[in-house]
């Protein structure tokens, strides 16, 4: 109903824009080609800056935003989508400041145009309603997931669609401006550097500015009664977010993140984000964390452990994203064997003695039959053979081509995809390159083959 009439509104105010087009303007797709999520992501333009006005009330969960969006034509534009789901209501679309007709169907908002190739172009859009999060084909929560005082924003694979408006997949980064307010009894927390923090009334406006190309997936608006810090730490600009029922086990929570950075740099190149630290929130019912760009996203006080894997992936997974979500070993592969060198420099447990404690599962354990670089679907982005079997591979990698070129593969692989996306192919032609071996019968049977690989 309420679409009809947004159709009905949108149909008679676009007629100003009968455009003088190309004749072979197109529909831009609505998806990105991913064959794990078909409707992530959209054809047609390539995003470039998302500047989000977001007004927040926890108590009723009513959310009214802005979405302005930058972005370029890919080819002649008859029309593109954008990802959103329609349990918020879309009021408005301007293209070029002009209105545009648009309508919502399924997780698509689709908005009339006539864009040249080429052609940069900025898009409005105005909308409200009641967010809510989506389950994943895993059975996990992700998007806007509420708590006790706030939300949890976690939005890996899908839930970036379920906030705001954008062109959510993996393969479209783009800068972020976060302007959020809510009552001032609680704080918004984003990604990147707080630039601004104002009140009115009873009401606070936290103002991000996330300045390096990010994947939708790691955007985070997340909400609480925090105690929030802003401090310099080792040379970082550390801004974190504790939830005071964690109390004294966060106290620390700031101090931790220096040593983790400063022994990464050391093995993978500069930290590459302005600001780093976290969000520790109070979600038991949230059963993972996430590496929100240069703020991962906390269901509680992070072990050293995991703290060591979510800093892992501002370098893998982040700042080095993938291009399809088939490739996800190159994140949580890279991250788990992080996890190992930080236990390793700890003096926890050495690298090898975590290998072998991972190769150990039995040859007929079904562990061994997902084969890391092609879970077989979304329902296996987040299991076991990702992770260790990934962080597994590159240990044999390790060993084979020996300290010296394992670690300049890592180097040279966080330096060339900086701020962008790569696949599992280069990952094996960088380390050839590197190395100067023929690797494929090792990738082959660690990545792509089921069985228990022999050593
Ligand atoms: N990428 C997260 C990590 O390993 C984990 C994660 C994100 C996840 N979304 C998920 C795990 C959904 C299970 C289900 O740090
Ligand atoms: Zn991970």
């Amino acid at each position: 109903m309420k679409r009809l009439l947004a159709l009905a509104a949108a149909a008679f105010i676009s007629l100003p824009l009968a455009p003088a087009i190309a004749l072979d303007a197109q529909p831009g797709a609505p998806g990105a080609g991913d064959p794990y999520f078909p409707d992530q992501g959209n054809g047609g333009y390539d995003a470039g800056h998302y500047d989000l006005t977001l007004d927040y009330d926890p108590s009723s969960n009513r959310l009214a935003g802005v979405a302005r969006i930058s972005a370029r034509a890919t080819q002649a534009l008859s029309r593109f989508d954008l990802d959103l789901v329609s349990t918020l209501t879309v009021r408005s679309v301007t293209l070029n400041g002009r209105p545009a007709a648009f309508s919502q169907s399924g997780s698509e908002l689709v908005i009339t145009s006539a864009l040249h190739p080429g052609r940069d172009f900025s898009v409005e859009v105005r909308y409200d309603g009641r967010p809510t999060h989506v389950v994943d084909p895993d059975g996990s929560r992700d998007g806007w997931i509420r708590t006790s005082d706030g939300v949890f924003n976690a939005n890996e694979p899908q839930g970036a669609m379920t906030w705001y408006p954008g062109n959510h997949h993996m393969s479209d980064k783009a800068t972020y401006r976060f302007s959020v307010t809510v009552p001032s009894t609680r704080v918004a927390v984003a990604n990147g550097d707080l630039v601004s923090k104002a009140s009115k009334g009873d009401r606070t406006t936290y103002v991000w500015d996330s300045r390096e190309p990010m994947a939708s997936y790691l955007a985070t608006v997340s909400i609480g009664k925090f105690q929030l810090t802003d401090t310099r730490v080792g040379g970082y600009r550390v801004i974190t977010a504790v939830d005071p029922k964690l109390a004294d086990g966060a106290k620390d929570f700031a101090e931790r993140h220096a040593p983790v950075l400063d022994y990464f740099s050391s093995l993978f190149g500069p930290y590459p984000f302005s600001s780093t630290g976290g969000i520790a929130d109070h979600a038991p019912e949230v059963g993972y964390a996430l590496e929100a760009q240069s703020r991962p996203v906390y269901p509680r006080v992070p072990s050293e452990s995991l703290l060591a894997h979510e800093l892992a992936h501002q370098w893998f997974g982040d700042s080095v994203t993938p291009a399809l979500w088939r490739d996800i070993w190159l994140n949580e592969g890279f991250a788990t064997y992080a996890q190992w060198l930080w236990s390793d420099k700890q003096g926890t447990s050495t690298v090898q003695s975590s290998f072998d404690n991972a190769y150990a599962r039995a040859a007929d354990d079904e562990f061994w039959q997902t084969p890391p670089a092609d879970p077989g679907g979304p329902a296996g982005l987040f299991h076991d053979p990702v992770y260790d079997r990934g962080a597994m591979t590159l240990h044999v990698l390790r060993r084979t081509v020996g300290d010296d070129a394992f670690f300049r593969i890592l180097r040279t692989w966080a330096s060339d995809h900086k701020y962008g996306n790569a696949d599992t192919a280069a990952f094996i032609a960088l380390s050839e390159r590197v190395s100067g071996k023929q690797l494929d019968s090792l990738f082959d049977a660690w990545l792509f083959k089921p069985g228990k690989p022999s050593l």
